[in-house]
C-alpha cells in the first residue's frame, strides 16, 4: 500500500504512534450495544458500503484508504479520541474510504440517528457548511483513487470535478435561506421593514381601544415577504433581537403621533395601547428589561400604553420568563398571553404567574360557528380567564356571528377581519 505522502510527495514510511495499543484483554470485554472491538487486520468497513454507524476510537489504530491491493493508498492513520465513518452518516451516502484495523482495536459506536437529528435541527449555514466539507474530503479521495490508477495521466483536479450536490433541492432550499438571511440583515438598516396596525375593538362599546403592531417586509427584490417565512428566519438566527428593538422604537414613535392625532381631535383622555410582539429570543436576552425601560423613556411613552404579547413558549424556561414578566409588570407594562390554548400548553405557568391578558388563538375562532367542541373550549377559556380576573381578546374574528356568539362567552375584545385586516400607519391614524 502507498501512504497519502508517498504517492504525492516523498516522505518517511508512516509510523505507528507506540503504545496505546488495545491489550488482548480488551478483546474480552462483552460489547455492549455501543462497544465494538475488532481484531488485528479485520476489515471495518469498505468504501462503497452502505453507512449506518459512526465510531469514536477508545484504544487501538486504523487505517483509512482508498483503492484496493497494490494500488490502495493510505489517506490515514487513526487513533484513541479519533472519529471515522462519520462522513457516510452525515449525509447519508456511501463510505468515502475503507478502514482496517491495525491492531485490536476498541471503539464506541455512534448510530446514525444519534447524529443525524442534530444536524437537522442545525441551522441551513451549518448544514450547508458541512455538506461542502464532506464533499470537498470525498472529491478528494476520489481523485485519490483515480491518481494511484493512472498517475502518469495527468487528472483533472478535483476542483474540476462535478460538484453534483450543488444542482440537488436541498442545496438550493439552504442557499435560499442564507440569502434571504443576508437580505433581512440589511433590511433594517435599509428601511424595508414596516409597522402594519390591526385595531383591537371593545366587542361591547364596538370602538377601537388599541392596536397590535404587525411587521412587514417590502424588499425591494422580493417583494412583500411572508411575516411567516422571515420571522421564523430571524428567530432561529437571533437576528430577532436587532429587529425587536426596531419594533420597540417604531411602536413608541408611532404611540406618539396616535397621541397626537387624539389630542387633535380633542380626545386627549382616551386611552389608547399598542401591543408588540415580543420573541422568546427578545425576552431571554440578558438586559431586555432595562432596554425596554431606557426606550419607553426616550419617546416619552407610559409603560400602560405599550402591551408585551408573549406565548406560551416564554415559559419553556420558566424562572427566568417569570422574573422577567414580573418585572415587566411591576414597571407596569401589560403582558398578554398570546395565541393561547396552541403550542406549550400547560395551565401551571398561570398558576405561578400573573399576567394581564389572554388572547385566544384563531385557530378556536375559526371554528366556533362549526364545532360545538370549539365553543365549549372557548367559553371555557374565557370563564377560566374571569375567575383569574384576566380580560380575553378573541384573534381572526372574521364574521358577526362569531362576534355574536363571543360576545354572549363573555369575551371582552376582539381582532381580525371583520374589523379590519392589519393597515399601514396612515390607515390606522385614518380609522381614529
Ligand atoms: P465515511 O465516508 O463514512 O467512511 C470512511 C471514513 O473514513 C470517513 O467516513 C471518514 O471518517 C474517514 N476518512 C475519509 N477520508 C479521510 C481522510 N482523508 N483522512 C482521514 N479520514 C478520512
Ligand atoms: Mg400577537
Amino acid at each position: 500500500m502507498k501512504s497519502l505522502q508517498s504517492s504525492l510527495t516523498p516522505s518517511p514510511p508512516q509510523v505507528l504512534p507506540e503504545g496505546d495499543q488495545a491489550s488482548p484483554l480488551d478483546l474480552a470485554v462483552n460489547p455492549g450495544c455501543n462497544l465494538r472491538l475488532f481484531k488485528a487486520g479485520e476489515t471495518i468497513f469498505r468504501e462503497g458500503d452502505e453507512a449506518d454507524k459512526a465510531y469514536i476510537i477508545e484504544s487501538g489504530y486504523v487505517e483509512i484508504f482508498v483503492g484496493s491491493g497494490e494500488e490502495a493508498i493510505q489517506l490515514n492513520v487513526l487513533g484513541p479520541g479519533d472519529i471515522f465513518g462519520e462522513m457516510g452518516i452525515v449525509d447519508a451516502s456511501p463510505r468515502s474510504a475503507s478502514v482496517k484495523a491495525i491492531g485490536p482495536c476498541r471503539c464506541m459506536v455512534i448510530l446514525a440517528s444519534q447524529i443525524v437529528e442534530r444536524i437537522d435541527a442545525s441551522s441551513p449555514i451549518v448544514r450547508l457548511m458541512i455538506a461542502m466539507a464532506l464533499h470537498r474530503n470525498r472529491a478528494f479521495n476520489t481523485y485519490l483513487r483515480a491518481y494511484s490508477k493512472s498517475a502518469h495521466l495527468g487528472l483533472p483536479s478535483p476542483a474540476l470535478t462535478e460538484r453534483s450536490y450543488t444542482k440537488s433541492q436541498q442545496y438550493q432550499t439552504i442557499l435560499d435561506s442564507i440569502k434571504l438571511e443576508s437580505d433581512l440583515q440589511n433590511a433594517v438598516a435599509n428601511h424595508e421593514l414596516r409597522l402594519f396596525y390591526q385595531p383591537l375593538v371593545d366587542l361591547n362599546q364596538k370602538n377601537v381601544v388599541g392596536f397590535e403592531s404587525l411587521l412587514r417586509w417590502q424588499s425591494p427584490t422580493r417583494g412583500t415577504v411572508s411575516p411567516y417565512q422571515f420571522i421564523s428566519l430571524a428567530e432561529e438566527t437571533s437576528l430577532i433581537v436587532p429587529i425587536g428593538f426596531w419594533i420597540l422604537e417604531q411602536a413608541c414613535t408611532d404611540l406618539k403621533r396616535f397621541e397626537h392625532r387624539l389630542a387633535q381631535m380633542g380626545q386627549q383622555q382616551r386611552q389608547l395601547f399598542v401591543s408588540v410582539n415580543i420573541s422568546v429570543r427578545q425576552f431571554q436576552e440578558p438586559g431586555f428589561f432595562e432596554q425596554l425601560m431606557a426606550l419607553t423613556q426616550r419617546h416619552g411613552v407610559g409603560p400602560q400604553q405599550l402591551k408585551l404579547e408573549v406565548t406560551e413558549r416564554v415559559f419553556l424556561d420558566e424562572v427566568e420568563a417569570i422574573a422577567t414578566i414580573n418585572q415587566c409588570r411591576a414597571a407596569g407594562f401589560h403582558v398578554s398571553l398570546d395565541d393561547f390554548g396552541t403550542g406549550y400548553s400547560s395551565l401551571n405557568y398561570l398558576e405561578r404567574c400573573e399576567i394581564d391578558s389572554l388572547k385566544i388563538d384563531q385557530s378556536f375562532i375559526q371554528k366556533l360557528c362549526t364545532s360545538e367542541r370549539a365553543k365549549i373550549l372557548v367559553g371555557s377559556i374565557i370563564e377560566i380567564a374571569r375567575r383569574l380576573g384576566l380580560p380575553t381578546v378573541a384573534e381572526g374574528i372574521e364574521t358577526a356571528e362569531q362576534r355574536a356568539i363571543l360576545q354572549a362567552l363573555g369575551c371582552e375584545v376582539g381582532q381580525g377581519y371583520l374589523f379590519s385586516q392589519p393597515i399601514a400607519f396612515a390607515d390606522a391614524i385614518a380609522l381614529l
